[in-house]
């Protein structure tokens, strides 16, 4: 594996424990979303710690408005290519809407299919309380679990907004109460999305467990993004959490404007390039 421009990298399969490890160590955690082999392959050989196949593969991948009419089935179809296509990288599935939500025993029999046909290393789930029985259960019978805590997109009809969370005493004190009560139930590690960096910090150094900012502050054990935000390959999503490391929109949109002007013009393919 080619870990170009990162020599100091461990080369080992990241699991649960080296996260924990991390943290100990003061040693951020790398996490980007995948939803397919190439991307996978991408992120792992470029020393990407976690690779999350989140739900937002309805917003990128399905072009969908919300993440909650994703399925088992789509969850399933993309990390079994993101497991395909990553060797060193732990690989988090996020657990559909309605998936985890009716009882602590449907969420086990949901996630261990997840787990057992894909050969993720772990799920997610979204939520507090509610899902505390749950966390308890995967826990229990060895399916590692990560909760997601502050803006949680799958309850965007009972929020009605994506603003940021926790901005009020209430809701912080009710987010970190929620953290404590995910790592009590066994999570393994906690997403904190799009709440003060505050309040990151202070569930960060509170906690034993690592959590996994995105919009948490500079804070928190280690950063998660949307790898089409980073990218540049979505252009209408600018929340200020995300920075650009490249402009994949555009260059690939001049790429293929390129192409075409080509095969127009007669210039491609050219007798070199053919047989
Ligand atoms: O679905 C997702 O991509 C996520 C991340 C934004 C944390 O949950």
């Amino acid at each position: 594996m080619d870990y170009t421009g990162s020599s100091e990298i461990d080369t080992r399969k990241v699991t649960t424990l080296r996260l924990l490890e991390m943290k100990k160590a003061g040693q951020k955690i790398v996490a980007l979303t995948a939803y397919d082999a190439l991307i996978a392959r991408l992120l792992d050989e470029s020393a990407v710690d976690l690779i999350l196949v989140g739900d937002s593969l309805g917003n990128i991948v399905q072009g969908l408005p919300t993440t909650l009419p994703v399925t088992i089935e789509d969850t399933i179809y993309h990390t079994k290519a993101v497991v395909n296509g990553a060797k060193r990288a732990l690989i988090v599935a996020d657990m559909p809407f309605m998936s985890y939500q009716v009882s602590a025993e449907e969420a086990f029999r949901n996630a261990g299919r997840i787990m057992k046909e894909t050969g993720c290393n772990g799920i997610k789930l979204e939520g507090g309380k509610l899902v505390v029985d749950a966390i308890e259960r995967l826990t229990e019978a060895g399916i590692p679990a990560m909760g997601h805590l502050g803006l949680t997109p799958q309850s965007i009809n009972k929020f009605g907004t994506y603003k940021v969370r926790g901005t009020d005493k209430e809701e912080a004190k009710q987010i970190y109460n929620d953290a404590k009560l995910l790592e009590e139930a066994g999570a393994f590690s906690i997403v904190l999305e799009k709440i003060p960096a505050e309040l990151g910090k202070k569930i960060t150094q509170d906690l034993k467990i690592p959590t996994i900012g995105i919009g948490a502050g500079p804070d928190c054990d280690g950063q998660v993004l949307v790898y089409t935000d980073m990218l540049g390959l979505t252009v209408d999503f600018n929340p200020r959490f995300v920075r650009r490391y490249a402009r994949l929109y555009e260059d690939i949109k001049n790429a293929v404007i390129k192409y075409g002007d080509d095969i127009r013009k007669k210039s491609f393919p050219s007798i070199d390039e053919s047989y």
